[in-house]
């Protein structure tokens, strides 16, 4: 019933376009509450979209952004939000995951005493829904630790890839990249390198998106250094084979970015938006919807996001792909809107 309401609201934004356009359908639902929201992990469990962390707006002085420890809830049945008990600490570029039912904290950035957002050790925690509590895990070890990573699930293990340990959010201010590639087992609560050659990415990438697919963990696009060094390349792992190494595919995605958000519906990932658009007029920002098959190794150009961001993830549940907030401009501007794509 949701899904026939979303196909014939969203049905008419799309007319016009050639017909390999037509076959995906933005929506709005209802926005995030309390503020608007950037730079925050989004995961998907049965039938909800959680929101993790990320920057607020000041609200007195929206030209400053406050990292928040604030975790909501959006139930897709409903169309409504609800605030959770709030992570240990506040945390931005947070690395989630959903394992066995409970959300993953592993890996973000914190204010550091100089005012810089820098990687902490104790980003690492785990929340029960069911009691609607977090409970603190190990410290992670120091080589492990970083935000902005790619995160792939494989059983009861999470795959970290990339990421970055500074991010200094003034004009100029430093920024880093890591090729560093870990498991973490949610068993054992214990980190380690990645085997063999897939202990580091093929390059470094932070602000990346990702997948995984047939177990096969995807780490699409992101940047290097800095909003600017965005990349359209396709690293790919065997999670069956790890020791394997990564590989990276033949097909580039048509536009190089960094802060995208990506979504999985069967063998495809949808990627929206990102950042470092050099474009006059972009705000800095990419519109882009691009749809990768993962199996014919084939991009495929769609029509552009109707309110075009960057740093937010996606998360899909069945056909539609829910991108919650995320900035409409190059660094800040953090809304609150929630844009649905089904496909
Ligand atoms: C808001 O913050 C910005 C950035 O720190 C600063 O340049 C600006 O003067 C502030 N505005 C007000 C009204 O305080
Ligand atoms: C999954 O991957 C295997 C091995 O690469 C391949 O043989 C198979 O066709 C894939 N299946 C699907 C549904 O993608
Ligand atoms: C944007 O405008 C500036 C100033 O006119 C120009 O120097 C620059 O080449 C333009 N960039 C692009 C990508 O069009």
């Amino acid at each position: 019933m949701f899904l026939l309401a979303l196909f014939i609201l969203a049905s008419q934004t799309v007319t016009g376009l050639p017909y390999h356009q037509r076959s995906v359908l933005w929506n709005t639902l209802a926005g995030i509450p309390i503020s608007p929201r950037q730079e925050h992990a989004t995961v998907a469990l049965e039938d909800s979209v959680y929101i993790l962390g990320g920057v607020v707006p000041d609200p007195s002085n929206t030209s400053i952004y406050l990292t928040t420890d604030l975790v909501q809830r959006y139930n897709i049945r409903e169309d409504t939000w609800n605030t959770l008990a709030s992570m240990p600490i506040a945390l931005n570029h947070v690395n989630a995951a959903t394992v066995d039912g409970k959300l993953y904290v592993l890996g973000a950035l914190a204010v550091a005493s100089d005012g810089a957002w820098r990687a902490t050790t104790e980003a690492s925690f785990v929340y029960d829904p069911s009691e609607d509590a977090w409970d603190v895990l190990g410290s992670i070890p120091i080589e492990h630790a970083r935000g902005s990573a790619s995160v792939g699930v494989h059983g009861t293990s999470v795959h970290l890839a990339g990421g970055m340990r500074i991010l200094h959010a003034v004009q100029g201010g430093e920024q880093d990249t890591v090729d560093t590639v870990s498991i973490y087992d949610t068993l054992t609560d214990t980190w380690t390198s990645a085997p063999g050659a897939a202990a580091a990415l093929p390059e470094g990438r932070n602000h990346a998106c990702s997948a995984v697919v047939n177990q096969t963990f995807f780490v699409i696009g992101g940047r290097t250094e800095g909003q600017v060094n965005v990349k359209d390349t396709v690293f790919t792992l065997d999670l069956e084979d790890p020791a394997a190494g990564w590989s990276t595919r033949s097909s580039r995605m048509p536009t190089a970015r960094g802060g995208l958000a990506c979504g999985t519906v069967e063998n495809a990932v949808y990627t929206f938006g990102g950042e470092g658009n050099p474009a006059n007029g972009s705000k800095g920002v990419f519109d882009q919807v691009e749809k990768y098959d993962t199996l014919a190794d084939r991009w495929t150009e769609l029509a552009p996001m109707p309110t075009p961001v960057h740093g937010t993830y996606a998360a899909a549940v069945s056909n539609a792909i829910y991108v919650p907030g995320g900035g409409i401009s190059i660094g800040g501007a953090a809304i609150s809107t929630l844009q649905v794509l089904a496909v």
